[in-house]
C-alpha cells in the first residue's frame, strides 16, 4: 500500500473527471476541481449517472457505488482541492505556460510531502518541475482516454525525479487497477503517443492526398490491424482540439513546420468541430447516447456520415 490516501485532480474535463472517478472507485479520497463551474458540474453529473449505471449493469455492487460516490467531491478552487493532498494529478489543457503557472500555485497550496503529477500527453515534467520548489516530486503520470477503461498508465522518471516519487506513483496506479509502465528517461510524447503519432501522420498523409476516405482508412485500421478504433474515430474521442493544441505547442517549441497540425485538423478546429464533445468531428454524434457508444464503424457494419 502506498502512503497516498488523498488525491487532488486538477481539471475535470475529458480526462480529469474519469481519472478522479477511477481513484475514488479504488478507495482514495478524491477532490476534483476545474476553473470552469460548468465543466465541474458536468463532471459531477457524469459521476451521478455513471455509478448507478455500473450497478445496473452488474459491474459494481450498491455498496461499492455508494463508497465511490462518498470518496469524491467536486470543489471550486485549487486551494481547497490541494489542501491535504498526498498526490495531485494535473489534467488541464496542453499548454506549457498554463501548466507551469498551475504547478507554481500547487507548490504553494499543497502539503510539502505531496507529489505533483502531470497527465500531459506529450510534455515532459522537467519543463514544469522548476516552477516548483520540489522538482524531485514532480513527474508524469499519463492516463489514456477513456481513463475508466484504458489500463495503461505511463510514469516518466526524468533525471530530476526521486525514486520514491516514481515508486509511489507506480503503486497508486496499480491500486487503481491500472498497468503502469515506467519510462526511465524523458522523451517527448512518451511511448504510446509517439506510436499513435506515427499512425496518425500516415493516416493524414493518405487522406489528404486523396488515396482513401477517412472512413475507409479507419475501416482498414480496425479490420486490418485489429485496433478497436481507426485513427480518425479515435481523434474524435480524444478531441480534435487537443490534436490542434499539441501540434501548435510543438511547432512553437521546435519551429519545424512539419510539427504543425495537418490542414484537416486545422479546418475542423476552426469550425469548432472537436469530435464527440461537440457532437461533430470527423463523424457525427447526434445525441449523448451516440457519444457514449460511438456511432463509428468499429466492426465495419455500421457506417456514419463522415465529415472530412
Ligand atoms: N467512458 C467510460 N467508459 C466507457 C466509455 C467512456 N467514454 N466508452 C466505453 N466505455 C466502457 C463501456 O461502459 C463498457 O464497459 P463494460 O464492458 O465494463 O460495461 C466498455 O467500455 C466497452 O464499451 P462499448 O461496448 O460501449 O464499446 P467498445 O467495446 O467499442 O469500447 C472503447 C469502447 C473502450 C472506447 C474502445 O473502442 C477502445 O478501446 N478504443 C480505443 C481507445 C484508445 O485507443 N484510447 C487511447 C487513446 S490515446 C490517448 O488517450 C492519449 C492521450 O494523451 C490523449
Amino acid at each position: 500500500m502506498s502512503a497516498v490516501e488523498r488525491i487532488c485532480v486538477v481539471g475535470a474535463g475529458n480526462m480529469g473527471h474519469q481519472i478522479a472517478l477511477c481513484a475514488a472507485m479504488a478507495g482514495f479520497k478524491v477532490k476534483c476541481t476545474d476553473v470552469s463551474a460548468g465543466i465541474l458540474q458536468r463532471a459531477e453529473q457524469f459521476v451521478e449517472t455513471y455509478l448507478p449505471g455500473r450497478v445496473k449493469k452488474g459491474r459494481l455492487t450498491e455498496e461499492q457505488a455508494k463508497r465511490a460516490r462518498a470518496n469524491i467531491t467536486f470543489v471550486p478552487t485549487l486551494e481547497i482541492a490541494a489542501a491535504g493532498a498526498d498526490l495531485v494529478i494535473e489534467a488541464i489543457s496542453e499548454k506549457l505556460s498554463l501548466k507551469r503557472q498551475v504547478f507554481a500555485e500547487l507548490d504553494h497550496c499543497s502539503p510539502p510531502h505531496a507529489i505533483l503529477a502531470t497527465n500531459s500527453s506529450f510534455i515532459v515534467s522537467s519543463e514544469i518541475a522548476d516552477a516548483t520548489r520540489r522538482p524531485g516530486q514532480v513527474l508524469n503520470m499519463h492516463f489514456f482516454n477513456p481513463a475508466l477503461v484504458m489500463k495503461v498508465v505511463e510514469v516518466v522518471q526524468g533525471p530530476h525525479v526521486a525514486d520514491t516519487s516514481a515508486a509511489t506513483v507506480i503503486e497508486v496506479a496499480k491500486q487503481m487497477g491500472k498497468t503502469p509502465v515506467l519510462l526511465k528517461r524523458e522523451v517527448y510524447g512518451f511511448l504510446v503517443n509517439r506510436i499513435l503519432g506515427a499512425i496518425n501522420r500516415e493516416a493524414f498523409w493518405l487522406y489528404e492526398r486523396g488515396v482513401a476516405s477517412l472512413e475507409d482508412i479507419d475501416l482498414a485500421v480496425v479490420n486490418g490491424l485489429g485496433h478497436p478504433m481507426g485513427p480518425f474515430r479515435l481523434m474524435d474521442l480524444t478531441g480534435i482540439d487537443l490534436a490542434y493544441d499539441i501540434g501548435m505547442e510543438r511547432f512553437r517549441e521546435t519551429g519545424d513546420p512539419t510539427d504543425r497540425p495537418p490542414p484537416t485538423v486545422v479546418a475542423k478546429f476552426v469550425k469548432g468541430e472537436f469530435g464527440e464533445k461537440t457532437g461533430r468531428g470527423f463523424y457525427e454524434y447526434p445525441d449523448e447516447k451516440g457519444r457514449a457508444s460511438g456511432t463509428c464503424p468499429a466492426d465495419g457494419q455500421t457506417r456514419p456520415s463522415g465529415h472530412g
